[in-house]
């Protein structure tokens, strides 16, 4: 049987666990025609949760359209594909897309022939850079009319979110708020990982996306539903356990749901032969996938200064403990305060270390401390 606990891509279907109040909020919300804004620390399912509520989307007959600011560098590819994206949801018929295509002002029409005669239609930005905001304007106004004339419901989900600041700032960002404000058929997912980023651009007055939306804080997936989805493909595989001892993968996971498949995953692989899964078993995983990593974790490592270095042993030692205290400053031999800091935030623009709300410092992939103590443990 193949192995059910998929990590690292896209999961759906009967491999994506629960979520099922998110999905019945989001269903409702998108059945309104609402804006929200979905935030969550990295990893913790936002995509997946997107593309399961696509499909339930679907089947209630809503059109979606995804677009994942990290694909498109500037503005014109933006435009273009929004334009693509949401007239392909609402039209799917090519010779009446080729038409809608061939109106716009700002973007034109591109037609391939397949090798079977079929023909696909895209569109591309037709002027110059400085045209490109008015471009994704008037796709996004088309959008609009579209679904109007239509009458069907369209959702358009903007994946890394955040990423827009990249597109040259606050006028691209307040003509994009103004249009979503005057749009009565579209319903709007903005999506972001970057918790800080994200709230500040929807809590800062001064910011295009002040209050455009109720925001929803994606935490982690439901356990007690959660233990089922994972008990039950156990169960399916022939596999013998006591449920009690999954809150331990829980744990070792840090309620991560991209951590918690990754275990789930190896505890499966580990376990094929025996088919009995012993809290022993369960303990080795993270060491485990921590060797895995080992090439990746290297590298990062390489990236550090030695105080650097001493601080992360000191955090995968303690993962609660309190940089600036004076106690954790002597335990470690390490200061000053202000050093400290520049340090923490040095690994977090490294990507090692992430920023929580709360302000403290954790690592950003689980399974580093691991490796660190294992580091430790060969010297
Ligand atoms: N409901 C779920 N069921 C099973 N696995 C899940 C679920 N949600 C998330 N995962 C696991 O977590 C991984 C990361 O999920 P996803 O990419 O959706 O997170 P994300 O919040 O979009 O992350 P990022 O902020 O990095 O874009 C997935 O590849 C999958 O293994
Ligand atoms: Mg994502």
């Amino acid at each position: 049987m193949e192995n059910p606990f998929k990590y690292g891509g896209l999961v759906r279907g009967p491999y994506f666990a629960d979520r099922s109040e998110e999905l019945a909020e989001l269903v409702q919300e998108m059945n309104n025609l609402s804006r929200v804004f979905l935030v969550s620390p990295r990893r913790f399912g936002k995509t997946c949760l997107l593309f399961n509520l696509m499909d339930k989307l679907h089947d209630l007959g809503l059109a979606t359209a995804y677009l994942d600011l990290n694909a498109y560098p500037d503005v014109r590819g933006f435009a273009s594909a929004l334009t693509r994206l949401t007239s392909k949801a609402l039209e799917s018929n090519t010779d009446k897309l080729i038409k809608i295509f061939s109106g716009f002002q700002r973007l034109r029409p591109k037609v391939s022939v397949g090798y079977d005669g079929s023909l696909t239609a895209t569109v591309e930005v037709a002027t110059e850079d400085k045209e490109a905001l008015p471009a994704l304007l008037e796709g996004m106004r088309h959008a609009e009319r579209l679904a109007k004339k239509k009458d069907k419901k369209l959702v358009i989900v903007m994946d890394e979110f955040s990423d827009i600041s990249k597109y040259d700032g606050q006028t691209l960002e307040k003509a994009i708020r103004t249009e979503i404000q005057q749009h009565e058929n579209i319903g709007y997912i903005l999506s972001g990982s970057e918790q800080s980023v994200m709230l500040s651009m929807i809590w800062d007055r001064k910011r295009a996306f002040y209050k455009l939306g109720r925001i929803m804080d994606l935490g982690p997936i439901d356990k007690g539903s959660y233990t089922d989805f994972i008990y039950s493909w156990l169960y399916k595989g022939g596999y013998k356990l006591e449920r009690s001892d999954l809150q331990k993968i829980f744990d070792l996971g840090r309620d991560v749901p991209h951590s918690i498949q990754r275990l789930c995953y190896n505890m499966w692989e580990l376990a094929r032969e025996s088919r009995e899964i012993t809290p022993f078993l369960i303990e080795k995983l993270p060491m485990a996938i921590a060797q895995q990593d080992s090439p990746h974790f290297e590298l990062l490592w390489q990236t550090a200064s030695q105080q650097q270095k001493t601080l992360l042993i000191a955090l995968s030692k303690e993962p609660d403990a309190k940089p600036f205290s004076r106690e954790f400053q002597l335990t470690y031999s390490i200061g000053p305060s202000s050093s400290i800091k520049a340090s923490l935030d040095s690994l977090t623009r490294k990507g090692i270390l992430s920023r929580t709300l709360k302000g403290s410092y954790i690592f950003s992939d689980t399974f580093m401390p691991y490796w660190i103590s294992y580091l430790k443990l060969k010297e």
